[in-house]
């Protein structure tokens, strides 16, 4: 299909780089529709991993040209470190190969401040967020008084930018944080303007033209269906549409590229999240220890953003039945399942129970799950070590078992399994 869209399945880190990383070898285009540098997208590439949280993981692949869209919130000082990363690795980053829409909103100091402050002012009941400023630069995109890339070359710039501390000064004082000084911010982000220039572009028109010349797109969502502003556990998610409709909205596609799109979901072959939130699957103690690892590995469950260690648990089949429906995917690819082997059993959720009736689906979505309770079905694990499996004739029949159960309750097939971090450690089962 000319667009394929990836998208987490659950709450981020799924492993979508990986992922990513696969199908981009076949892509022509890799684009980011949503969100901001709370991502982070981790690549193996042989002894090199590359930690990426603005730029797509595309860009890896020197044929790809990388789209920033509207859809998203920049923060500039961020951009520029990974190009400097890309740029000291021998990947080109230049503005023939790195394309920002001029729609995209601008992250600022302030705003960092202000999402700080905010979650401060939380107390217990905070969202955890990353602290990258993302809820704020999104609440200025949506009260009409945001920052787009486009004003970074118009001649008031400063003097709005300026205004924009000041405003954001105001309610930093009523939460009793440090106000910011303006006049560094102003003198940084011009500096900021001139890099930022020869990359700005109609980003919707350039990937519209590419369609219709037959180049192939990739679509990398950020974050996971159960984060969505929309569709998430909300409050505690993030401020974009992470699902797979979004990348009409967030890369200015129209309908017309839906009619040659695919949804494809990744998600880990166990449940993690990161920040506070309902997650009914949860595990704790030595079980979670063994799930997540203990941060010694690239791989293991410590978040690529903020190195807080997640929260884990058996897979949710009812919320990757919900993400499935919500984002309209088609095919899954699942990670890490290298992590269950060596588990006696696995615990599936097939089911919640609430007041003695079971559900599959929610009455109300995923917001308030406080009233269930997830109802296991409990499969044999596999001992073998899976991670030089390269065909599904290859994997432990438990684990294929195991598998086929997800696409059962998933309503759509299993294609690609990861068997471990590098990058050949995958099994394509077409
Ligand atoms: P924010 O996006 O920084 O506002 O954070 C809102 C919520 O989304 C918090 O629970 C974060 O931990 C979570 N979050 C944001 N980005 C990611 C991500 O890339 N992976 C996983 N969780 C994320």
């Amino acid at each position: 299909m000319p667009l394929q869209v990836i998208v987490g399945a659950q709450w981020g880190d799924e492993g979508k780089g990986r992922i990513v990383d696969w199908f981009a070898a076949q892509a022509d285009f890799s684009a980011r529709f949503n969100g901001g540098d709370n991502a982070g997208h981790t690549v193996t590439v042989g002894s090199r991993i590359f930690k990426l949280h603005l730029i797509p993981s595309g860009i890896i692949h020197p044929q790809i040209v990388a789209i920033l869209g509207n859809g998203m919130v920049i923060n500039p000082s961020t951009l520029f470190d990974e190009m400097d990363l890309l740029n000291q690795a021998g990947i080109s980053v230049s503005p023939e190969r790195l394309r920002l829409s001029y729609a995209a909103h601008l992250i600022t100091p302030a705003h960092q401040a202000l999402d700080k402050a905010l979650e401060a002012s939380r107390g217990k009941g905070n969202i955890g967020t990353t602290g990258r400023g993302i809820g704020p630069a999104y609440t200025d995109k949506a009260a009409r008084r945001g920052l787009r890339l486009a004003d970074t070359l118009a001649p008031n710039f400063c003097e709005r930018l300026h205004n924009h501390v000041v405003d954001a000064n105001r309610i930093l004082g009523m939460l009793g944080a440090p106000e910011l000084d303006p006049a560094p911010v102003c003198e940084h982000y011009q500096e900021y303007a001139a890099r930022l220039k020869p990359h700005i572009a109609d980003t919707s028109l350039e990937l519209h033209a590419a369609l219709q010349a037959g180049k192939t797109i990739l679509a990398e969502g950020a974050q996971g269906t159960l984060l969505d502003i929309d569709f998430g556990t909300y409050p505690f998610v993030t401020s974009s549409s992470t699902t797979a409709p979004g990348a009409l909205i967030g890369l200015g596609l129209g309908l017309v590229a839906a009619e040659v799109a695919r949804g494809i979901g990744v998600v880990k072959a166990f449940q993690t999240r990161v920040g506070s939130g309902p997650f009914p699957t949860e595990v704790f103690d030595d079980l979670a220890l063994r799930l997540r690892g203990t941060g010694e590995h690239p791989w293991d469950e410590y978040g690529t953003t903020t190195g807080r260690p997640r929260r884990v648990g058996w897979l949710d089949g009812v919320l990757l039945r919900y993400a499935v429906r919500i984002n309209g995917i088609s095919e899954l690819a699942v990670t890490k399942l290298d992590i269950l082997s060596g588990l006696e059993n696995i615990q599936l959720c097939t089911a919640y129970r609430c007041d003695g009736k079971l559900f599959t689906d929610l009455p109300f979505g995923p917001a308030d799950l406080s009233p269930y309770e997830p109802v296991y079905e409990q499969l044999p694990g596999w001992k073998e070590n899976v991670s030089a499996v390269r065909t599904w004739a290859g994997l432990p029949l438990a684990a294929k078992a195991y598998l086929e159960r997800m696409t059962s309750l998933a309503g759509v097939p299993v294609r690609l399994v990861s068997v471990g971090p590098e990058r050949e450690q995958i099994v394509n089962r077409q």
